[in-house]
């Protein structure tokens, strides 16, 4: 038996007077008595199809989302009944043969777009919810884009390649996710963070020019741009600096945005210095759709009155200030400003209202010059109504906090224009609130210079680079080292002691020593990339079987418990503590719900 010869969404008024099979969903359902209304729906879109009772009397059982096949004429509507919001909405079917494939029990929820759902029943029945346009139109385009990706490297030459995810653990900074070894009782295996340390052994290896879209795994705290496990788009190049990695990614991003959007992306993308981004746009992912951006006053203020300030400049912190625009705030929302700032870590803030006939607004309005305030408002470019903000700290604070506000009162809503950027040149190291040194990118990175890393660790610079997208971090890379010394050096500095690195990394190292070809590389998170592309507010959305917030998958109920039985095949006993909380956990859940 034939399902169909025909999409429901390819129907038009050029397709009149064809007898057609169709195959699909009961969208909706309207029964005018002595004819049924349907909107049949597909992979492809939806057709109305039209069902006389008389001759079909099963037709009035029928319920949205039965799985029907259908043979029927297409009709041209009569005029005055086309929908115009439906691109089949010319024509319709009128059904001579209709079989009910399978019935559907009553939804959890509407299918339209129009009903809110909860996030957890969505996911319970995501299923369901990718019938749902949105979901379904998300899940369209990642494929679109996954495939320009491939389509993009693979004509440059570039080989697909997998690589292990039971590994040894690598190190990107975050928590693994272990797997216990059978087989090895007491050991584990990792799963991967990236692909990090066996794509550069497939540069030793001599591959060239590597790609793969790669499942990563990360155990860290939850936020609308990541999940536990998340693929990248992950890429490696033999013979290459920045350049090649950088010019690779944007023919890339051109022809993934061309695909998904259709828009055309002009290249070379801007390139911003991360001290530039931190001092004038309070973080490492500017988001450049804006300008607000942070200027400097502390020239101007050099020989302040005003005892705040001078005490911060005599310190050797700097002034910042911005232009949030004409906000409207009330007198207690401003002053809340303050509080906010206080929280983010800055000692103060000071603001200022410019009023109608240029006046300025402040509660420190008495202890400015003229010529300060003057000096302020022309560097902001600033006019009626505009608020400044200020900040007297230390830099890097100073910086951070007004970046917050830019972020709070600039973003854009939605993501109708795409400002990808480059942010170059980031440290090597950053100091954790302990003072100890950690990579800032990962351990493998190469510096700028070998040597004034060695001496001046706490500001050498590294040949690392992020690709940001609307003040979104999309993906990072560098020029890895492939001198076995400098990697050992860079241990060292990062207190990774000889035996401890032979310990995790010696295999790596060991490798190194075998002619290592020059390469560099970069990975893109992919469900960041399409959330931005599809104007979602959270990755979760352009991910077919997300995990919530917890890391719980409420459709198939991972993570879950698992037999004694296969615990003692690993070797695993749990924790009494954790096993007597374990069995409290679901006497609750069994528990009769009371009321
Ligand atoms: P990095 O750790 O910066 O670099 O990761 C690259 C990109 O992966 C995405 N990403 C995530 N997406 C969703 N959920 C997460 N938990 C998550 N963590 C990261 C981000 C990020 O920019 N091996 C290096 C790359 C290299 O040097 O080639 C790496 O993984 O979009």
């Amino acid at each position: 038996m034939s399902f169909r010869d025909t999409h429901a969404g390819e129907l038009g008024s050029a397709d009149a007077g064809r007898t057609v099979q169709l195959a699909g969903w009961a969208d909706r359902i309207r029964d005018q008595g002595g004819v049924i209304f349907i909107d049949l729906r597909d992979a492809s879109g939806v057709i109305q199809v039209v069902i006389d009772p008389a001759e079909h009397p099963a037709a009035v059982d029928l319920r949205r989302e039965f799985c029907l096949s259908a043979i029927g004429t297409v009709t041209i509507r009569p005029a005055g009944s086309e929908n115009l919001d439906l691109k089949t909405g010319s024509v319709e079917v009128a059904i001579s043969d209709l079989t009910v494939l399978s019935t559907a029990k009553a939804l959890p929820f509407q299918l339209d777009e129009r009903t809110d759902v909860d996030e957890l029943v969505r996911l319970k029945y995501r299923y369901l919810d990718m019938r749902r346009p949105r979901v379904a139109a998300n899940i369209r385009a990642r494929s679109v884009g996954v495939a320009a990706m491939r389509s993009t490297l693979s004509d440059a030459g570039f080989l697909e390649i997998e690589t292990p995810t039971l590994i040894r653990s690598t190190p990107e900074g975050a928590r693994d996710v272990l797997v216990p070894s059978r087989l090895q009782q007491g050991d584990f295996y990792a799963l991967p963070q990236s692909p990090q340390l066996f794509k550069q052994l497939l540069m030793i290896g001599g591959i060239e020019r590597y790609y793969q879209i790669a499942r990563c795994y990360r155990d860290e705290d939850f936020r609308s741009d990541r999940q536990l496990e998340f693929t990248q788009l992950d890429i490696e190049g033999s013979f290459w600096g920045r350049e090649e990695v950088l010019a690779t990614l944007e023919s890339v991003m051109v022809e993934v945005v061309r695909a998904v959007r259709g828009v055309e992306l002009s290249t070379p993308f801007p390139r911003i210095p991360f001290q530039e981004a931190i001092d004038r746009y309070g973080r490492d992912k500017p988001d450049t759709r804006f300008a607000m951006t942070i200027e400097d006053f502390t020239d101007l203020f050099a020989s302040a009155g005003f005892k705040a300030f001078a005490g911060v400049l005599e310190a050797g912190g700097v002034i910042r200030g911005l232009n949030a625009g004409p906000l409207g705030l009330s007198r207690s929302a401003l002053d809340g400003l303050v509080d906010d700032a206080k929280e983010a870590g800055a000692s103060g803030l000071v603001w200022l209202v410019v009023e109608e006939d240029g006046a300025i607004r402040s509660p420190v309005a008495k202890f400015l010059s003229d010529e300060e305030m003057a000096g302020m408002v022309s560097t902001l470019s600033a006019s009626s109504g505009d608020h400044i903000l200020v900040v007297a700290d230390r830099a890097r604070v100073a910086s951070e906090v007004l970046g917050r506000f830019r972020v709070r009162f600039g973003t854009p809503e939605h993501h109708d224009e795409l400002e990808f950027v480059w942010v170059i040149d980031f440290p090597v190291f950053e100091e954790t609130d302990s003072g100890d040194l950690v990579a800032s990118h990962h351990p493998f990175t190469a510096p700028a210079d070998v040597e004034d890393m060695a001496a001046n660790p706490r500001t050498a610079v590294a040949q690392a680079y992020d690709l940001v997208l609307n003040g979104l971090e999309l993906g990072s890379g560098s020029v890895r080292i492939h001198d076995p010394d400098t990697q050992q050096k860079i241990f060292e500095i990062l207190g990774i002691g000889a035996d401890e690195a032979e310990e995790r990394f010696g295999w790596f190292v060991e490798a190194l020593r075998y002619g290592t070809p020059p390469h560099a590389g970069f990975a893109v998170g992919i469900a960041r990339l399409m959330s931005i592309l599809q104007d979602e507010p959270n990755i979760r959305e352009v991910i077919p079987f997300p995990k919530t917030q917890t890391g719980i998958d409420p459709l198939t109920g991972s993570p879950s418990a698992v037999d004694d039985d296969q615990l003692v095949e690993l070797g695993i006993d749990l924790r009494p503590e954790v096993r007597a909380e374990r069995m409290a956990r679901e006497a609750e859940s069994a528990a009769p719900e009371v009321g």
